[in-house]
């Protein structure tokens, strides 16, 4: 009965009948019915290298990054994949004059040594490549030898790829990305071992409408974040804030879904401006507690983008808030709606698989709001009763009627999650 409920929400939320991305069943050799698991069936959670420490990189810090996943409590709110971003590679310059290698200085025993280690202790190993001669970074990529580098990545037990054309085809038509991540996809799937693909193109040429049909998990909607709430204008027309990320995901609602995520880009939880590869200079725990509940409802992976040495038990308590990250991995897998934009005053909004909804009402202005969420109007709910949950007070609040009122501070976002009461 609940799931009945919850499609008929999602049926109207959506406006479109349920794709077949949700994964069809399929029939195995002793003609038994199946569902074949859907890689990155909820979006990706874990940790990358890149936006703490750029091609700094070392064997050392992605143990002890495993590690501290473990002790931390990291991994079992569901933080498992570690991904080792731009950096890992032995060479600068283009690849048609090195080969693809680790670099032993930093990585001395390999990448199947720490994608061994990462499986010893439950968790996944992400590698970094771009489809050009050289990477961002000016590292060699892997143009041209696509099939190659796909089998190497499977051979040392890789789980998640990062495939970044964002500075080699920056100018590159639709066709020529199609084909370029087309060919990496193919050639991860040639290769038999199930690899997360995330093709990262900066949000440039719509990529969220054909990601999908080209074999990608998940794929950035912007440029790189700024480690910001609010910054006024775009960064060096480069950087997006807190802010403009969720401003730019606005629309793209129906492109997202099970294996197939719109991604808001890295957290910046915990990099409190130490970043030195973005731009900003740090928020408050509440301008990150209000990124990461929407960066959850708006079902986007959750990497976390700090050290996680720097970490705030305020930014630990954010991270491991396992209310909101049960919006994040719920099971029917969409990305939150903006239903009110009354100016600085939004409410976002989504069902969830047990038929509630999950509720943002965020403040972008300067000063305290009082935000009325109705119920009806707003979200055309047939509920008479309401009943209401604050996931960062983590407690049900009482039974409403048409609407529910509250008090919402500067750049706080209020997380609710609301189910029939009658
Ligand atoms: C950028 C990308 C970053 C990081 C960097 C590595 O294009 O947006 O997230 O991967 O390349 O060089």
């Amino acid at each position: 009965m609940k799931l009945c409920h919850a499609m008929f929400f999602i049926a109207l939320y959506s406006g479109i009948a349920i794709s077949g991305n949700a994964g069809g069943e399929s029939t195995d050799k002793n003609g038994e019915k199946y569902s074949p698991k859907i890689l990155a069936e909820t979006p990706p959670m874990g940790w990358s290298s890149w936006n703490y420490y750029g091609d700094r990189i070392n064997e050392k810090i992605i143990i002890d990054t495993i590690d501290n996943m473990v002790s931390s409590g990291l991994r079992d709110a569901g933080y498992i994949y570690v991904n080792i971003d731009d950096g890992w590679q032995k060479y600068k310059g283009s690849r048609a004059d090195h080969p693809l290698v680790f670099d032993e200085k930093k990585f001395p025993r390999g990448i199947k040594y720490l994608a061994d280690y990462a499986h010893a202790k439950g968790m996944k190993l992400g590698i970094y490549s771009g489809p050009g001669n050289t990477t961002c970074a000016g590292y060699t990529g892997s143009q041209g030898n696509e099939k190659a580098d796909a089998k190497m990545f499977a051979s040392w037990g890789v789980d998640h790829l990062k495939y970044d054309s964002c500075c080699s085809h920056q100018q590159a038509s639709q066709k020529v990305l199609k084909q370029v991540f087309g060919d990496m996809s193919q050639a991860l799937q040639a290769s038999g071992r199930p690899v997360v693909f995330h093709a990262c193109h900066c949000g440039w040429q719509n990529i969220w409408q054909w990601g999908n049909s080209v074999g990608a998990n998940q794929w950035r909607i912007g440029q790189d974040i700024s480690d910001d709430f609010n910054y006024p204008g775009n960064r060096e027309g480069y950087y997006f804030d807190v802010l403009d990320m969720i401003d730019r995901g606005v629309g793209l609602e129906q492109y997202s879904g099970k294996g197939h995520w719109n991604d808001y880009d890295m957290l910046i939880i915990g990099l409190h401006g130490h970043s030195k590869e973005l731009v900003g200079t740090g928020a408050s725990d509440t301008e990150y507690r209000t990124h990461f509940s929407m960066w959850s409802i708006l079902s986007s992976p959750l990497l976390i983008g700090a050290s996680l040495d720097n970490l705030t038990k305020e930014d630990l308590d954010t991270l491991k808030n396992k209310e909101i990250i049960a919006l994040n991995q719920d099971a029917l897998g969409l990305q939150a709606k903006r239903y009110v934009s009354n100016g600085d005053l939004q409410i976002f909004a989504k069902p969830l698989a047990d038929g509630s909804w999950a509720v943002a009402l965020l403040n972008r202005s300067g000063q305290t709001a009082h935000m009325t969420l109705n119920f009806h109007q707003d979200l055309d709910l047939p509920w008479t009763k309401v009943m209401v949950r604050d996931l960062w007070q983590h407690k049900d609040l009482g039974t409403f009627g048409d609407s529910y009122q509250a008090e919402v501070q500067s750049h706080e976002a209020k997380m609710l999650v609301i189910r029939s009461g009658w």
